[in-house]
């Protein structure tokens, strides 16, 4: 079975957890676009949709979803996006695609946060990934030395614009064994817009497409 495979299968075995009516929260990247695939054949249950980024707004509209403004929603059941790392206790490194900062905001709306995968992204300690970090363009060189300071290589992600129009920071060779605090001392830099680290508001299931089958972990 192919990655892609393995993604797909998680991705349809997200749409248990939606409910009749609801608003959907849609995550962003190749996963996250295999559950927008599926989530049109039942679109007639649902009321619409918030998206993580512009890239997956078109998308939902293409297949004619209806695509919200986060601020007109009162609440949103559940969210649903991949991830570029779990760990055992469903700490999230995301943002690969650099949406991070809009699929932060989605999740911490959500009830319930919904992370459909391939079974390749669970790990033992996170930060094998870069970690990507948002920033302010003007506070790019002094974000950077500040994260050297904290055990990090900092690579500015090459011709990229966030839908925010910020840069991306990728963070290579950390060993992140306490992901709240280093997520909390991260988004303390000045210039820091937000960070790829989702440990204080995890994934609440983790979806993972495997050769044999979905595996759950909640
Ligand atoms: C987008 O910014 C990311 O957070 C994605 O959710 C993450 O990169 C996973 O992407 P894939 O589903 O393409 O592996």
């Amino acid at each position: 079975m192919t990655r892609d495979e393995q993604k797909k299968q998680a991705a349809e075995a997200a749409l248990d957890d939606i409910e009749a009516g609801a608003v959907v929260g849609v995550g962003t990247g190749s996963t996250a676009n295999f559950f927008i695939d599926a989530l049109a054949r039942i679109k007639h249950r649902i009321e619409g949709t918030v998206a993580s980024s512009e890239a997956s707004a078109a998308r939902l509209k293409g297949h004619g979803i209806p695509v919200f403004d986060l601020n007109s929603v009162d609440e949103l059941p559940v969210y649903v996006d991949g991830a570029d790392e779990s760990n055992q206790y469903l700490q999230l490194i995301k943002g690969g695609g650099g949406a991070l900062t809009r699929e932060k905001i989605v999740a911490a709306v959500s009830r319930k946060f919904v992370c459909v995968a391939d079974d390749s992204k669970l790990v033992d300690v996170l930060g094998k990934f870069p970690l990507p970090i948002e920033v302010i363009p003007m506070a790019r060189s002094y974000v950077a030395r500040e994260l050297v300071k904290l055990g990090g290589r900092p690579v500015l992600r090459d011709k990229f614009v966030t839908d925010n129009g910020n840069v991306i920071l990728d963070v290579h060779g950390l060993q992140i064994l306490d992901a709240g605090k280093l997520e909390a001392e991260i988004n303390n830099l000045t210039g820091v817009v937000t960070n790829g680290l989702f440990a204080r508001r995890p994934a609440d299931v983790l979806l993972l497409g495997t050769p044999t089958g979905v595996r759950k972990l909640d």
